[in-house]
């Protein structure tokens, strides 16, 4: 069998020995009646960690998301104004509309991350009856489809204030929030002090098996457990989930600057084939994620790419590609687009692993590269 060297995202982490010992030995509670010690362990530890009141665990970073909004868009005709290339907007199935009966309005997200604020402060509605209410801005850090780029403190603030001035909330989508912190080496309390709401995955980069956590005002998430309820998202003996939860924060967390660095030393290899279909802003490359783009003039999609990934030739397994097992590399990546490639890495992909998958992407971009000659 060929070796496996899966990229496609940081949620495909498995959990550590440490997480399963955990699971099995911790504390129980039913946690629909409050009752669930590691829960209560965890929701306080969260909290804390963000400088906030109180915090909720959640099955998913999808629910965290739909629950902010439907707390926070309490009124029917309510709308969210956030960035075209958010989670909550491109991946969550229009939740907000579909199940909360919110409208969602995009702004464009600039390629950084963040979005034009001028913008925004024109679309707020006023009290005119023909229009929706506006209810809630959101925002996403470290930015998903931006290629895990963290945003500028100083636009955190500048957002902050333009919510304060409309008396507006501010919801975080930080499912990678750790990895933003960790790229400014700050804690992740400055980063979330203008923010009324902040979700975090732990089953992203921290490879906790399952669960989020919602975290706001007291007030907040009183609200938000009733919404969970009605969501489904109540969870008796939850800390079986709990459990490995805290130990990705007190284990995998200070380990996440390791995945960045991979990340950077993944994307300067790239970058140093001076190939013309694929190409890496390297100074973009934040946190774990690496987006490799192919020019919309090249004959090659991602789909052919992640195609050939999956594949090994005899040639390989003789040549400069060999493993362990002499069988061959194969790396699993994600086609964001037909031209964007995402490729992540996370606490499953060692220095060894980096080093074959760096052989195998080098040996396939070259073959590529030579397969669709580009002038
Ligand atoms: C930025 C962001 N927000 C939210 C989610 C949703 O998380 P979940 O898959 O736990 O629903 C994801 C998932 O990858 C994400 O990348």
């Amino acid at each position: 069998m060929a070796y496996i060297v899966d990229m496609r995202s940081d949620t495909v982490t498995k959990p550590t020995k440490a997480m399963k010992h955990a699971m099995v030995n911790s504390a129980l509670g039913d946690d629909v009646y409050g009752e669930d010690p590691t829960v209560i362990t965890l929701q306080k530890k969260v909290a804390t960690l963000l400088g906030k009141q109180a915090s909720l665990f959640v099955p998913s970073g999808t629910m965290s998301n739909l629950i902010a909004v439907m707390v926070h868009c309490n009124k029917r005709g309510s709308e969210v104004i956030l960035g075209n290339l958010s989670h909550i907007y491109k991946y969550e199935q229009g939740g907000a509309a579909h199940v909360a009966g919110v409208q969602l309005t995009a702004v464009p997200n600039n390629p950084d991350g963040t979005f034009d604020l001028r913008d925004v402060e024109k679309r707020i509605r006023g009290s005119d009856i023909h229009e929706p209410i506006t209810s809630l801005i959101a925002i996403e850090n470290s930015h998903n489809v931006c290629g895990g780029k963290v945003i500028p403190l100083d636009w955190l603030d500048s957002v902050s204030e333009l919510c304060k001035k409309h008396s507006l909330p501010l919801h975080l989508d930080g499912a990678r929030l750790l990895n933003a912190s960790t790229h400014l080496q700050l804690p992740p309390e400055r980063l979330v002090r203008g923010c009324d709401s902040i979700s975090l995955c732990f089953s992203k980069g921290l490879s906790a098996p399952v669960g989020s956590v919602l975290v706001g005002s007291y007030h907040f998430i009183e609200q938000a457990r009733r919404v969970r309820k009605m969501l489904g998202g109540g969870m008796r003996q939850a800390g079986v989930l709990a459990a490995p939860a805290l130990v990705a924060l007190d284990e995998v967390a200070p380990a996440l600057a390791l995945d960045h660095k991979r990340a950077q030393v993944l994307a300067k290899v790239i970058e140093g084939m001076f190939l013309k279909n694929f190409t890496v802003d390297v100074a973009g490359v934040h946190t774990n994620l690496v987006m490799v783009r192919i020019p919309e003039s090249s004959s090659l999609t991602t789909q052919l790419v992640e195609q050939r990934l999956g594949q090994v030739c005899l040639a390989e397994t003789q040549g400069d590609c060999k493993t362990p097992n002499d069988e061959g590399v194969i790396v699993k990546v994600c086609c964001f687009s037909d031209k964007l490639l995402r490729l992540t890495l996370h606490h499953d992909i060692c220095d060894e692993d980096l080093w074959l998958a760096i052989m195998k992407l080098t040996y396939v971009f070259r073959e590529l590269e030579a397969a669709h000659p580009l002038h």
